[in-house]
């Protein structure tokens, strides 16, 4: 449901747009990109590791992926990708791939806010946005997303996601992990990039 709401009510994508997404091989991630195309948006995601990069293009249908950790320059590989430039932009990572993607706005674009994964584990002072400001010069949205805020819509969202996941619209992976005395390692995989897909740990078969 999180990709769900905060693609459609947050973002509003709409045809023929370019949809951007942070953690884009992830659970969330890898949702945001195939229902931007299903919108009929140009999808393109940032992934850390070139098997995500080609599983997101080549499997999952996203016009393009960029992988952040080997691109010198992230503005200018984010320009590349989306040569239109960037409508709505799905977080959740934060930091330096915030930074690059504000430089790489749409007049009126939107920003969800979902996450923030590279600084979750800060213990100092993080430094804001160094290209904050590009928010104002573009008259763009930055919100800040919580798909608690939708329970209501649930059922609405479920029925939706179903359906699209019966016809072969929709895939997704899951990274099943065994025993609840392993939920830690588990939680470290989300920030160590090593999760395929959702990480679920199973504590009873
Ligand atoms: N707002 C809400 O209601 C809500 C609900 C659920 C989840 N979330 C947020 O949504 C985001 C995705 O959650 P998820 O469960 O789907 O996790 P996920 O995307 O399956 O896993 C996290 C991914 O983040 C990437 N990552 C880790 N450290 C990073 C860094 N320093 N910079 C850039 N990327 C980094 C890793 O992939 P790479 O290999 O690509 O680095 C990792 O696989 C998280 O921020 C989570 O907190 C928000």
């Amino acid at each position: 449901m999180t990709p769900y709401f905060g693609l459609l009510e947050v973002g509003k994508p709409e045809a023929g747009q370019t949809v951007l997404v942070s953690a884009a091989a992830g659970a969330v991630g890898s949702l945001v990109g195939q229902i931007a195309k299903i919108q009929g948006c140009r999808a393109v995601g940032i992934a850390g590791t070139a098997e995500k990069c080609r599983w997101l293009v080549e499997e999952l249908g996203f016009d393009a992926a960029i992988n952040y950790r080997t691109e010198s320059d992230l503005v200018a590989a984010i320009g590349n990708a989306c040569p239109q430039g960037v409508d709505v932009y799905f977080d959740n990572v934060g930091g330096e791939v915030l930074d690059a993607t504000l430089l790489n706005l749409n007049k009126d674009a939107r920003i969800i806010f979902c996450g923030a994964i590279s600084s979750y584990n800060s213990t100092g002072p993080v430094p804001g946005p160094f290209n904050y400001w590009q928010i104002l010069a573009r008259s763009a949205t930055l919100k800040g997303y919580l798909v608690s805020d939708h329970l209501d819509q649930f059922p609405q969202g479920i029925a939706q996601m179903r359906e699209w996941v019966g016809e072969g619209r929709i895939q997704f992976k899951e990274h099943i992990v065994d025993g609840l005395e392993n939920t830690l390692q588990a939680f470290n995989l989300l920030f160590e990039g090593r999760n395929e897909g959702k990480v679920i740990v199973r504590v009873a078969t």
